[in-house]
């Protein structure tokens, strides 16, 4: 069956804003976000009632982070970037779409009951237009990742700012746990609001239409048009030192903080958390599971139907949150895999929500992969070989950590025409992998499902890859 696709409104801008539009684009941004010009001159007005959702107006100025891209540094063209080409400024519109009437209605249809919009739906809208009212239409803004600027707008532009930490409230997106501590809530899910609203997909939702969720750090941030620095490119020329830059932490750091809240969610399907914390009781809910074990074909928003996975009569966990454990916590996986192999083997039954607490736990202070030489040495090769390439979940994993191997040597010095054979033959593993893309727009490439997939093909260029890589030297 096909479903209609949301297709995504036209950019409000021309791709490349030049200097000489900008003041009419500028002019533009404001109109977009509904701006009040008085917040921008005296954004902490109400001092005796601290304002601490401020709107992403408030960052747009030119001399702040309104200037066009060509010829700025990202942090001062953020807000452009993200108007015009970020998914999150789109997130609420989304739910103006047919796509969002047609999953509504398929809750109309389970609930039995007449339902609210999308768009003020508290199934849809902590994720989709998390921000107060008045900017429920911005989507997903600086605020939702940076945090409420009410305490810290005034400060950060002061010489002599840093992030400090969390200092006022500005959330440290720079360190890898607490941006994948960021993106979790909505990227795999969290507890609902106190107001009810929820952060899950469910597999009604994707049954609906709605497309599965499975996060990666290092690819959802390059999946967003980045608005910040190249740390890589930094180290690779100097700039900053090599030391400073850790890829492969950053990617084990991601994959430490998804499964926590993969596992964090499985505990409250499986009863934990009932009443205020809410969903309690929706096991076996099948968003949790190998979406590949019962289907075959695929499953993406736009690409349906295409053979995707080989027979497999065995119900998984999903593979997208439990691939290369052994490499990521060395010490922690046998533990942690004993868990995973327990809840499939009874896969029907709710499993103890105590003990995958308690694993969430152990992940949190188990010592992760980093990018000191004892850790590096063979890992392409090995994590090749631990790789089940006819799982496409499990492909896509072991590609992310083949890219923060390349970034690794990158951030090291290795020469461009040293990386260059690696860096072509991770290209190929990319194109074997069949991403969907929506083919709207800009090449918008969705990184979570596949188009159809070729066991062998993919296991021949990862096993390239990891050859090139080994060659380096890692
Ligand atoms: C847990 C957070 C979360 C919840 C709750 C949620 N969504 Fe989403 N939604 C997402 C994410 C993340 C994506 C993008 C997924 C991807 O492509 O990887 C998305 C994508 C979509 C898309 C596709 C947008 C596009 O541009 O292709 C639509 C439509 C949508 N959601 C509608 C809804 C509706 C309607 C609801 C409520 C019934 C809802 N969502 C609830 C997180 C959520
Ligand atoms: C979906 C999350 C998200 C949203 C929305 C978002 N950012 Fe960011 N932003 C990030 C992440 C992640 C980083 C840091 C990445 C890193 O340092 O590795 C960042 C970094 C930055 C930086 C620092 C750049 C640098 O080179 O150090 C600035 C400035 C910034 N963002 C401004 C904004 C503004 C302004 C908006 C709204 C228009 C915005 N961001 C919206 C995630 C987000
Ligand atoms: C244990 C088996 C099982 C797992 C695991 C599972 N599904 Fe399903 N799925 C079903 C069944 C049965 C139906 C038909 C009944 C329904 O709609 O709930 C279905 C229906 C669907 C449909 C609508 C029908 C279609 O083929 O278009 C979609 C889309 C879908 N599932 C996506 C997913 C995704 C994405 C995942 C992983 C996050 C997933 N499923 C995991 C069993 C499963
Ligand atoms: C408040 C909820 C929220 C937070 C926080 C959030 N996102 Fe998202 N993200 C969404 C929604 C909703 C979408 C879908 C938007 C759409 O397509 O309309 C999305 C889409 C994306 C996409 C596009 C996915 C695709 O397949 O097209 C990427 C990449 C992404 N987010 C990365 C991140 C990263 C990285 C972070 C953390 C730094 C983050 N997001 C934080 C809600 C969120």
């Amino acid at each position: 069956m096909r479903f209609p696709v949301a297709r995504r409104p036209n950019d409000p801008w021309p791709a490349a804003v030049g200097s000489v539009g900008r003041d009419r684009a500028l002019a533009r941004v404001r109109r977009r976000l509904g701006m009040v010009a008085a917040l921008v001159a005296a954004p902490l007005a109400a001092a005796d009632e601290p304002q601490r959702w401020l709107g992403a107006s408030s960052c747009a100025s030119v001399g702040c982070h309104a200037a066009a891209e060509a010829g700025h540094a990202p942090w001062q063209s953020a807000l452009t970037t993200w108007i015009t080409r970020d998914p999150h400024a789109a997130a609420a519109r989304a739910l103006e779409g047919a796509l969002a009437e047609r999953i509504v209605a398929a809750i109309a249809l389970r609930d039995g009951a007449p339902q609210p919009p999308a768009t003020s739906h508290h199934a849809c809208i902590a994720c989709h237009a998390p921000a107060p009212a008045a900017w429920a239409r911005d989507g997903v803004s600086c605020e939702q990742c940076h945090g409420p600027a009410g305490e810290w707008v005034v400060a950060h532009t002061l010489p002599g700012w840093k992030t400090p930490g969390n200092a006022a409230g500005m959330v440290d997106l720079a360190d890898p746990a607490t941006c994948a501590r960021t993106c979790t809530p909505c990227h795999v899910g969290a507890p609902p609001r106190s107001d009810g609203a929820t952060f899950e997909v469910s597999h009604d939702l994707v049954a609906a239409g709605h497309p599965r969720l499975a996060f990666e750090l290092r690819s959802f941030k390059q999946g967003q048009p980045p608005h910040w620095r190249d740390r890589v490119a930094l180290a690779a020329a100097g700039t900053i030192p090599a030391d400073s830059v850790d890829p492969l932490g950053e990617w084990a750091t991601g994959r430490v903080v998804a499964l926590e809240a993969y596992l964090d969610q499985v505990a409250r399907q499986a009863g934990a958390g009932a009443g205020p914390e809410g969903v309690a009781g929706t096991w076996p809910e099948l968003a949790a599971f190998d979406c590949y074990g019962c289907h075959r074909q695929a499953l993406s928003v736009v690409d349906r139907g295409q053979p995707v996975a080989p027979s497999r009569g065995r119900v998984r966990l999903q593979p997208a949150a439990w691939a290369l454990l052994a490499e990521t916590v060395p010490g922690a996986a046998p533990e942690l895999l004993q868990l995973r192999d327990g809840i499939e083997r009874d896969w029907w039954r709710a499993p103890d929500a105590r003990r995958v607490r308690g694993a969430v736990e152990t992940l949190a202070t188990a010592t992760r992969l980093s990018g000191d030489a004892a850790a590096t040495r063979g890992l392409a090769e090995r994590a090749v070989a631990a790789t089940d390439a006819a799982t496409w979940d499990e492909a896509v994993v072991a590609l992310s950590l083949l890219e923060a191997l390349l970034d690794h040597q990158r951030a090291r010095g290795a020469p461009a025409e040293r990386t260059a054979a690696a860096a072509a033959a991770l290209v190929d593993v990319r194109r074997v992998l069949a991403f969907e893309s929506t083919g709207t727009g800009a090449a918008r490439v969705r990184a979570n499902s596949p188009r159809g997939h070729d066991p062998s093909a993919v296991r021949g260029a990862l096993a390239a890859a990891a050859a090139r890589l080994a060659e380096l030297g890692n």
